[in-house]
């Protein structure tokens, strides 16, 4: 029975601020040590509950799917069985559509962690954020921290977690025109003899410091290599000529980002950018992967 018929979220995208591929395992997935940070740039999901039956999603971005292979569709599926929650109507989830896809942003991570969210507060089932996130594992590797959010230190292929302190800076993102595949990027990345690692103890240590410029030496995406694409060192050089302490891939791409002391800085260098990419936002590091916009009863 819900609690309400409507309710209104946020899903915040993520960037990787750093990311090492440490092995893989018997199916294929890689297990990673990554730190993904969440980012104040967001879709919208607008639950509504009414009279009758079925599931149905509406987006009016042109490509995003509306079927079964959408992970709010996946999410809605797992919360179900997982709650033995009837929904008792129909529910139409309306999607606004800011992040890119095919960029590394967890577009679809996002919001599959956020209708999770919204469907615990929809029907008021008080599942905690630990059980969402476990419901989510099955979903996607990049699914448990997107339900969490904040800064967060992922291991395994991405579901073993732990809260980090977040940075104080901010990111001027822009997404080059390439898309890549994450199986695609891993493949590519598998083939590579001997590639640089990532010194994670140091990125950490860092961190903690709360010394932008120290976290950012250490800023390293193994990813970059399987991505071999003059448009992401272009993007990278391009941040940094533009003020950025360092720049990267976040995940498997193809989206760049620049880390900037302020927002004045970052908006400056936004100003350079804008003419060269569709993409290109100024954002900052959140301590949530969701927010509740509104609800209705
Ligand atoms: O889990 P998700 O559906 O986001 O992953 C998409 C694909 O990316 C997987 O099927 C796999 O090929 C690759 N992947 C991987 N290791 C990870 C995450 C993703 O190999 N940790």
């Amino acid at each position: 029975m819900a609690v309400y018929s409507n309710v209104k979220v946020k899903a915040y995208g993520k960037i990787n601020l750093m990311l090492d591929v440490v092995g893989v395992r018997d199916d294929g997935y890689h297990m990673l040590n990554t730190v993904m940070q969440s980012v104040d740039v967001f879709d919208v999901l607008d639950l509504t509950l009414t009279d009758g039956e079925g599931f149905e999603i509406k987006c009016d971005r042109e490509g995003f799917p509306l079927d079964k292979s959408n992970l709010i569709w996946k999410a809605a599926d797992a919360f179900r069985e997982h709650t033995k929650t009837d929904f008792g109507g129909k529910l139409t989830v309306t999607v606004e559509k800011n992040l890119p896809s095919m960029a590394g942003m967890g577009g679809g991570s996002s919001d599959c962690g956020a209708m999770l969210n919204a469907l615990n507060i929809m029907f008021g089932t008080l599942l905690d954020e630990d059980e969402l996130a476990k419901i989510g594992a099955d979903l996607g590797a990049d699914v448990p921290f997107c339900t969490l959010g904040g800064t967060r230190l992922c291991q395994g292929i991405g579901e073993i977690t732990h809260k980090l302190s977040s940075p104080h800076c901010a990111f001027l993102i822009v997404k080059p025109d390439v898309s890549i595949s994450t199986p695609d990027a891993f493949r590519k990345y598998d083939r590579i003899v001997n590639p640089q690692r990532c010194q994670l103890d140091y990125f950490l240590k860092g961190l903690a410091s709360e010394k932008l410029l120290s976290m950012c030496i250490y800023m390293f995406n193994v990813l970059e290599y399987a991505a071999e694409s003059e448009e992401i060192e272009l993007a990278k050089k391009r941040l940094k000529d533009a003020g950025a302490y360092n720049s990267m891939m976040t995940g498997s791409g193809s989206a760049v980002f620049g880390v900037f002391e302020n927002e004045e800085l970052a908006k400056i260098a936004a100003e350079k950018l804008k003419p060269c990419y569709n993409y290109c936002e100024i954002c900052k590091p959140i301590k949530k992967g969701f927010e509740l916009i509104s609800v209705q009863r």
